[in-house]
């Protein structure tokens, strides 16, 4: 029998495009009274899908899961619940999902007491919203981005008052402090500094599916990565979509480098971010960098195009020339340091002249390494109502070109480790030869060599054999020069 919906309220992009600057309240997470062990004997799985925001809302939501006393499992078979945290970003990461979702209606076929959720990006889109409702109706729960810390809730609602619920809200409300968090990592750990974007760059949907700018108080920061440290944890990843961006929301004057310079002060051995916005990458980051220490001599910082046409169309706020001169004060303040980006082609308009203008900057930037895309049109967003009559063959062709350089990239940031000793965060045993051990430098390369499973989760020193493309090959061991 078709359950009906207790909550329902449905997501507008009109409404999330609004910015109003009231003040984002900041509140701390709290467990309703009558939700306690309610999952006791029920176990559950996350599929995560997209970026490491997404990443690090699963492990939220997994925190959650955990205090309510379900289980997690890694057989479909076994869950009496899945949810699948989705993304929004390009069309084949939806397709990917639509698929999902065809599959899993089988297992609900099988096991009619599987609680199936849709949460993240995805509703955040009303299309979506709409289609999950109309065409996937044996789906339980919906939600979005800005309410996973209501998931006991839902729950309960679902489970207990057999109700579809379907709460997607377009406005960020508050910053929830002290959601319990079940990090996939123990040595490694997401920490959000940020949540939305207000950048509006003309192809993308994230400032629609995350809402407003807001960054969490300094303090909460710096006190979560202190308790990393004390339980050991060896590197944090700050996440904002614009971490450059970060402290303009604050009432105070406290800006992302000063978040740097306070955090090279905690006893965390190392400490990178993710994503740089080049029109806010200010000079007290670029020093804040330089003096080093815990902060990672490494930064993703995507340039999308090198065509001052194209960036201008994609709202990007930065000139080719502008972008190297950014890199080249990176360089000089931060010597050694590892540039990669992300580009996009066939953006509507890009004619072969724009294209060849990304290939110079590509040569001219010496990026090594690239994340490159096919323009994907977003319903909602200014570029997909741009012109685009390019031959998507042309496009493909235009990727492959580009890769060609961007892999020319890869092996060229390999070899300068060639013969080097270097300091390599051990992860574990390779998925490709379970005989090797693997694991990250300081400037984010990939290493893989031999060596005792005790090294797992520590920081040791690594001789450099050999330099291929995708990885380095090292022995433990040797001295400094
Ligand atoms: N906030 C980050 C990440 C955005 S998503 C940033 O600003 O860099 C990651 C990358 O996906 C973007 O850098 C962009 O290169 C790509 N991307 C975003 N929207 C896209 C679209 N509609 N089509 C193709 N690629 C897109
Ligand atoms: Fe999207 Fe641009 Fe914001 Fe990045 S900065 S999330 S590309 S709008
Ligand atoms: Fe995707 Fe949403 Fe991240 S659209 S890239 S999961 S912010």
């Amino acid at each position: 029998m078709e359950k009906d919906y207790g909550k329902y309220f449905a997501p507008s992009l009109k409404e999330a495009r609004k910015r109003i600057k009231t003040e984002i309240e900041k509140i701390r997470f709290t467990f309703p009274e009558h939700l306690h062990q309610f999952g006791k004997g029920k176990k559950y799985l996350i599929k995560t899908y997209g970026c490491q925001g997404n990443e690090a809302d699963s492990e939220k939501m997994a925190g959650i899961l955990q205090k309510l006393g379900f289980t997690e499992t890694d057989k479909e078979e076994e869950a009496d619940l899945i949810l699948l945290n989705t993304c929004a970003i390009r069309e084949n990461a939806e397709n990917r999902v639509f698929g999902e979702l065809g599959r899993l209606k089988n297992l609900k076929t099988h096991n009619p007491d599987l609680l199936l959720g849709v949460c993240g990006c995805m509703p955040q889109e009303e299309r979506v919203f709409n289609l999950i409702k109309e065409k996937y109706p044996y789906i339980d729960l919906v939600f979005g981005t800005h309410n996973i810390h209501k998931l006991g809730e839902y729950l309960y609602d679902a489970y207990l008052n057999k109700e579809k619920v379907a709460e997607v809200f377009s406005e960020e409300g508050k910053i929830v402090e002290g959601i319990p968090t079940k990090r996939a990592h123990d040595r490694k750990a997401w920490v959000n500094i940020m949540y939305g974007c207000d950048e509006f760059c003309t192809y993308c949907i994230v400032p629609y599916t995350r809402g407003r700018e807001r960054s969490r108080n300094p303090e909460d920061i710096l006190n979560e990565v202190r308790e990393l440290a004390e339980q050991g944890y060896q590197e944090v990843t700050l996440l904002g979509q614009n971490v450059n961006a970060y402290g303009k929301d604050l009432e105070r004057d406290y800006s992302f480098a000063d978040l740097l310079n306070d955090l090279r002060g905690i006893p965390i051995p190392r400490v990178r971010f993710t994503t740089s916005h080049p029109h806010d990458l200010d000079d007290a980051t670029i020093y804040a960098l330089g003096r080093g220490g815990n902060l990672m001599p490494h930064l993703h910082l995507p340039v999308q195009s090198g065509s001052d046409r194209i960036l201008k169309k994609m709202n990007r706020k930065y000139t080719a020339a502008e972008y190297l001169e950014k890199i080249r004060k990176l360089r000089e303040h931060v010597p050694g340091i590892s540039i990669t980006t992300d580009i996009i082609v066939g953006f509507p308009g890009e004619t072969e002249e724009d294209f060849q203008a990304t290939l110079d900057l590509l040569r001219k930037a010496e990026f090594e390494g690239a994340f490159t895309f096919i323009f994907s049109p977003r319903e909602g967003t200014p570029a997909a109502k741009y012109q685009d009559d390019l031959d998507p063959a042309v496009k493909k062709e235009r990727l492959l070109t580009l890769n060609e350089l961007v892999n020319e990239g890869y092996l060229r940031g390999n070899k300068r480790f060639e013969g080097k000793i270097v300091k390599v965060l051990v992860d574990g045993p390779s998925d490709k030869d379970p005989g090797l051990l693997t694991g990250y430098t300081e400037h984010n390369k990939l290493v893989n060599f031999p060596g005792s499973k005790d090294l797992i989760g520590k920081i040791v020193d690594v001789k450099i054999e050999k330099a291929y493309t995708w990885h380095l090959r090292g022995i433990v061991g040797g001295t400094h020069s």
